[in-house]
């Protein structure tokens, strides 16, 4: 098959993704020929490239267009457009899990349990149910923990109102305000679309950090680095496959997980973080569709430790893909 690497570069970013040559070290292994293209605010090359190429199938690893992840779903959509087959989730499934607010309303729709929850915008105030502090205080429709520090987690009004302010400032856009959950977090890879599973259950091991922050995975807990002392942060939260977890929770954390990609309407893979209370109550805090493939990545070690090397879950979702349009 002839596969199309759709990706998006990140200035900000280190230069190469790794998961690029990862993927076609996966894929070449298969037998299938592979060329890259780069998703950036000119729309005009992509379409000539795409159309040129012709390729069999696009993987699609594009994350934003022109450096805004809002636009994600859009790129989705041009390849709907132009026409192509591609890996992962439709626009509609993108576009609904790209946006945090929606997502929830979804979820409990499904009674799928998701944090309480409101939303601000100039004024505007959309609520459900009963908020009580502590409130973790994020922009709805960013990733990879951007706009997340440990001040984000605020447990009075005055607290409440600076975080959002700086929100509001940064991101102009909605501010979403939602239940803090206190409690462990666990990523739940799902694989397949007319039948779903779920892969083992990773855990953010929180156990190393620092005492006087937050337990969250904030933008300096991933990426180690926001200037003020982040590294203790980066340094205190592990992956980690949890040993003597209860077997009856993990199930329940994989039923929700698939009920989840179900109800937003994903295809072929994804991954759900989750909160989970002492008391063994799951909170669904955020759906990844395409969530990032890294082979060092949770959701690739998961697909690992099921028994799926890389080359074969990267086949994996190369046939999941096909098969959606063969039918
Ligand atoms: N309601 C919540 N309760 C507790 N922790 C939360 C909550 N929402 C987010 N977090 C923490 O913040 C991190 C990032 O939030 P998330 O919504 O996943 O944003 P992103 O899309 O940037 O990953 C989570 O991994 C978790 O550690
Ligand atoms: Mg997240």
């Amino acid at each position: 098959m002839k596969i199309g690497l759709l990706h998006t570069t990140d200035a900000a970013g280190p230069p190469e993704d790794p998961v690029l040559a990862q993927l076609e070290d996966a894929l070449h292994g298969r037998g299938h020929e592979t060329f890259r293209a780069v998703v950036t605010e000119e729309v005009e090359p992509l379409i000539s490239q795409l159309r040129r190429e012709a390729p069999d199938l696009v993987f699609n690893m594009a994350e934003a267009f022109g450096g805004k992840s809002a636009l994600e779903s859009n790129v989705a959509a041009l390849l709907n457009l132009l026409g192509l087959r591609y890996t992962g989730s439709s626009p509609s499934g993108l576009m609904v899990a790209g946006d945090k607010a929606l997502t929830k309303k979804i979820l409990s729709f499904h009674q799928i349990k998701t944090p309480q929850f409101a939303t601000v915008f100039r004024g505007a105030l959309d609520s459900v149910g009963d908020l009580n502090f502590p409130v973790i205080v994020k922009p709805p429709q960013e990733d990879a923990s951007l706009g997340i520090t440990a001040k984000s987690v605020v447990h009075d009004i005055k607290q409440l109102l600076e975080a959002m302010d700086g929100l509001q400032k940064e991101f102009k856009s909605p501010v979403l305000v939602e239940q803090y959950v206190e409690g462990r977090e666990f990523y739940v890879g799902v694989l397949g679309n007319a039948s779903v599973t779920a892969l083992p259950v990773i855990e953010l091991d929180f156990s190393k950090f620092p005492s006087d922050k937050p337990r969250i995975a904030s933008y300096a807990a991933k990426w180690g680095d926001d200037g003020e002392g982040a590294g203790a942060e980066f340094a205190g939260t592990e992956s980690v496959f949890p040993t003597g977890l209860d077997a009856e929770l993990a199930g329940r954390m994989q039923a929700v997980a698939v009920e989840a990609f179900e109800a937003l309407r994903l295809r072929d893979y994804g991954r759900i973080d989750l909160r989970v209370t002492d008391a063994g109550e799951i909170f669904v805090i955020e759906v990844n569709p395409n969530c990032y493939l890294e082979k060092s990545g949770e959701f690739a070690r998961a697909a690992e430790r099921s028994g799926l090397a890389y080359p074969a879950l990267i086949e994996r979702i190369v046939e999941l893909a096909s098969a959606r349009y063969a039918r």
